[in-house]
């Protein structure tokens, strides 16, 4: 983030009282509960949000060396990017064309030339030509069709992926970030190296993975004995299009206000700033490292959520490396030990039917924006 953006921010902080509250939505939200818990909003949802648009699915240190391959469910769509020998990625639908199986899982590093069905070993190039078919004589030979991957729509740039899990039509990133790329162009994302992920389920709604991270409010009490001693009760809130970007900040940023000459105030050794790449993903940048959320609906109820670690260089021997898993089990015990879990509570609470609506208030207005996104964009789905 450029020098003078970073003072921009900071200048919201002049004057304000590290114990409450600063920055305000327009006005409150009041969500319907069913927005949580009604399988047909969420069918919906999964078509209007996740099927019908270009979403994140990973950064390119994850897929940088050619072979190298991810994978991801989008809107219930299995999906494969592949790097290409020339350095291209092609996104295909992870499914064979002979009776649907499931070709690859996970992810991998580089040096696969072949894609090879588990089922009955059809192969395929890593650009979805079908190149064999094994021990198969005459038995195919009155298909007559293309047996060939389904090819998706793949874009790159700033270092991340997006692929259009339903359609091929070309697409532009940074359509996709309605702005915050002027921002993320100056993390060199490209250069980030994959780390580690955890993999874990939870028995929640998948908007209350991304509503943890929308406001700091709820510090001061679910994390007072963890990270409420070291961070202001409030974030700086910008929205980008539909998405918010949230920057939390430690107590000690208000300090540099007072001590230091405007032109040597520095905001990123100081915050946490969080990039919402609405349905999906939450990119997070830290001065060290980056985090990465990502999320995949199972059921109304129900959502996988990927936590990862990039660091800006491969770790460089084992003590490096436990370093960074350090990093992660810090933030897991957090999110996991203590944010996750209320999450699952709140869905249990508006499953039972007692509780008809929640509220979303003003000094949670990063909350407030993407709610009030989301349900627009499915009104207007639903009216076209
Ligand atoms: S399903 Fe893939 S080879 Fe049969
Ligand atoms: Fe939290």
């Amino acid at each position: 983030m450029r020098r003078e953006r970073q003072i921009e921010l900071l200048e919201r902080l002049v004057g304000v009282d590290p114990d409450l509250p600063w920055s305000y939505a327009p006005a409150s939200l009041r969500n319907p509960a069913a927005a949580y818990t009604d399988p047909r909003r969420f069918a919906e949802e999964m078509r209007v949000l996740f099927r019908e648009r270009p979403q994140f699915v990973g950064l390119t240190g994850e897929c940088a060396q050619p072979g190298a391959y991810l994978t991801a469910t989008l809107g219930n769509v299995p999906i494969i990017v592949v790097r290409q020998a020339d350095g291209s990625l092609r996104a295909m639908v992870n499914a064979c064309r002979h009776r649907g199986a499931t070709l690859l899982e996970g992810s991998g590093k580089g040096g696969m030339r072949r894609i090879v069905c588990p089922y009955h070993g059809w192969t395929y190039d890593t650009d979805g030509k079908l190149v064999q078919q094994p021990a198969t004589g005459h038995g195919f030979d009155d298909v007559g069709m293309s047996c060939d991957l389904h090819r998706r729509a793949v874009a790159e740039k700033h270092g991340l992926i997006f692929v259009h899990p339903s359609s091929a039509e070309p697409f532009d990133v940074d359509a996709q970030l309605y702005g915050a790329q002027d921002e993320l162009a100056d993390y060199g994302l490209a250069d980030y190296v994959h780390v580690e992920t955890r993999v874990n389920q939870w028995n929640m709604n998948w908007k209350m993975v991304l509503d943890t991270f929308t406001e700091a409010y709820h510090i001061r009490w679910l994390h007072k004995n963890t990270i409420a001693p070291h961070f202001l009760c409030d974030l700086i809130f910008d929205a980008y299009g539909p998405n918010p970007r949230t920057i939390g900040l430690r107590k000690s940023v208000i300090d540099q206000l007072r001590d230091k000459p405007k032109s040597e105030w520095t905001l990123l050794p100081y915050s946490t700033t969080q990039y919402f790449l609405v349905p999906g993903a939450l990119l997070v940048y830290q001065l060290d490292h980056i985090e990465l959320w990502r999320l995949t609906p199972l059921d109304v109820g129900r959502v996988r959520v990927a936590t990862s670690i990039f660091a800006p260089e491969p770790p460089k021997d084992e003590k490096a490396q436990r370093y960074w898993t350090r990093n992660l089990d810090i933030l897991l015990q957090v999110t996991e030990g203590e944010d996750f879990p209320q999450m699952e509570r709140i869905q249990k609470n508006l499953e039972s039917g007692a509780l008809p609506e929640i509220v979303y208030g003003r000094i949670e207005p990063a909350l407030v924006h993407m709610h009030r996104s989301i349900n627009e964009a499915l009104a207007a789905a639903s009216a076209a």
